[in-house]
């Protein structure tokens, strides 16, 4: 039988195709949490995916019944606490990792280090040992960080391919795409911003000037515009006053990059999302920009395009940040 899409007028790039080919394991890590929970009801919606396997250290067994009552193929598991963690990545193809703790109000990214590099290197150190070909979604904050433990962790389990481990910055280019829409009076589902750098702050960087439809912006409207859409998770977690960060929006980001990724392993060409991956394209081991999607992950760098003299300004301003970001990842890693 067929159903509509649950994301009705969204282009199809941003929406589930109707035609799964292939079967895919996917599990969400973190499932019982605010981004757990609505990322995993979006993709048991999903025709791509056949089995679910949702983790958490808490309240699993309670979300995966709830969401194994959905009328979808999708066989929804549920696996709580550290001796269920092995259960739950067994024959995955995608692992997405949204476990950790989200920011207060008054708290950078970066705050969250202490708590969320652990929980993102023990989860990959169990993902490098069951599912070692899995490609690995990194959605835990701070992201500057966690895909550089994350990448250290594979590569001391000897499992590491560089084209697996991906920072999810996906929810950067929707709101990007939104503001801009908004700002422009454009179509939102054909708007298009690619986001470069990092994601955090001065490190999330939209390429207004790469916008398309081709839009320009006056010199009033580019800083205060970059700078909302670098701040804009600020504005989320200060609206939530201490309940947290984005969790609704994140999920959709989430599920619209797990839908690109699924698209792209059974066989779909041309499928480009920007995300956090490792990288040459400037001093910065690791930097987000649009990556084609394939069987194995990222099939290729599709580099950062021509930028103007203001986007060269911010990349330059970003880096120290960055760079000490990663560092700070990759020591705590390897220590
Ligand atoms: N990449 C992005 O764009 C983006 C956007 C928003 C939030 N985030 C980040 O996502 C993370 C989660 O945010 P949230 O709002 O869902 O937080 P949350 O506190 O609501 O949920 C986190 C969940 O992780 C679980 N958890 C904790 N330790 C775990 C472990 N060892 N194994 C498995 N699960 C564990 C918790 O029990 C909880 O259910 C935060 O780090 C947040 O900063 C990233």
């Amino acid at each position: 039988m067929f159903r509509p899409c649950i994301f009705k007028g969204l282009s199809p790039a941003r929406c589930f195709s109707t035609s799964a080919q292939n079967s895919s394991k996917v599990a969400v890590l973190g499932a019982a949490g605010g981004i757990g929970q609505p990322l995993s009801l979006l993709l048991k919606a999903s025709p791509l995916i056949t089995r679910l396997s949702l983790f958490d250290i808490v309240n699993t067994p309670g979300v995966a019944a709830d969401l194994s009552h959905i009328e979808t193929a999708a066989q929804v598991t549920g696996h709580q606490g550290p001796e269920q963690l092995s259960d739950a990545l067994e024959g995955c193809d995608v692992v997405l990792i949204p476990a950790g703790v989200p920011r207060k109000p008054g708290m950078t990214r970066d705050d969250l280090f202490n708590t969320n590099a652990g929980i993102v290197k023990n989860l990959c150190e169990a993902a490098a040992k069951t599912c070692p070909n899995a490609i690995i979604g990194v959605i835990t904050n701070p992201v500057n960080s966690t895909v550089p433990i994350a990448s250290e962790v594979f590569k001391a389990a000897g499992v590491y391919d560089w084209r697996k481990i991906v920072g999810v910055t996906t929810l950067d280019i929707v709101r990007s795409n939104t503001f801009v829409a908004e700002m422009k009076g454009l179509d939102v589902s054909a708007t298009n911003v690619p986001v470069i750098g990092g994601h955090s702050g001065i490190t999330i960087i939209p390429l207004l000037s790469q916008t398309t439809p081709s839009v320009s912006f006056s010199h009033d409207e580019l800083g205060p515009l970059t700078e909302r859409i670098q701040n804009a998770g600020t504005e989320v977690v200060n609206a939530k006053a201490g309940a947290g960060s984005a969790t609704l929006s994140m999920a959709y980001a989430a599920s619209r990059f797990c839908t690109s990724l699924l698209e792209a392993m059974n066989g779909k060409e041309g499928v480009v999302e920007c995300a956090f991956v490792k990288s040459d394209l400037t001093e910065a081991p690791y930097f987000a920009s649009p990556v084609l999607l394939g069987r194995n992950g990222v099939e290729k760098n599709l580099g950062l395009g021509t930028l103007s003299d203001y986007e060269k300004q911010l990349v330059e301003s970003a880096m120290p940040e960055l760079l000490g970001n990663i560092k700070k990842g990759e020591a705590f890693a390897t220590s």
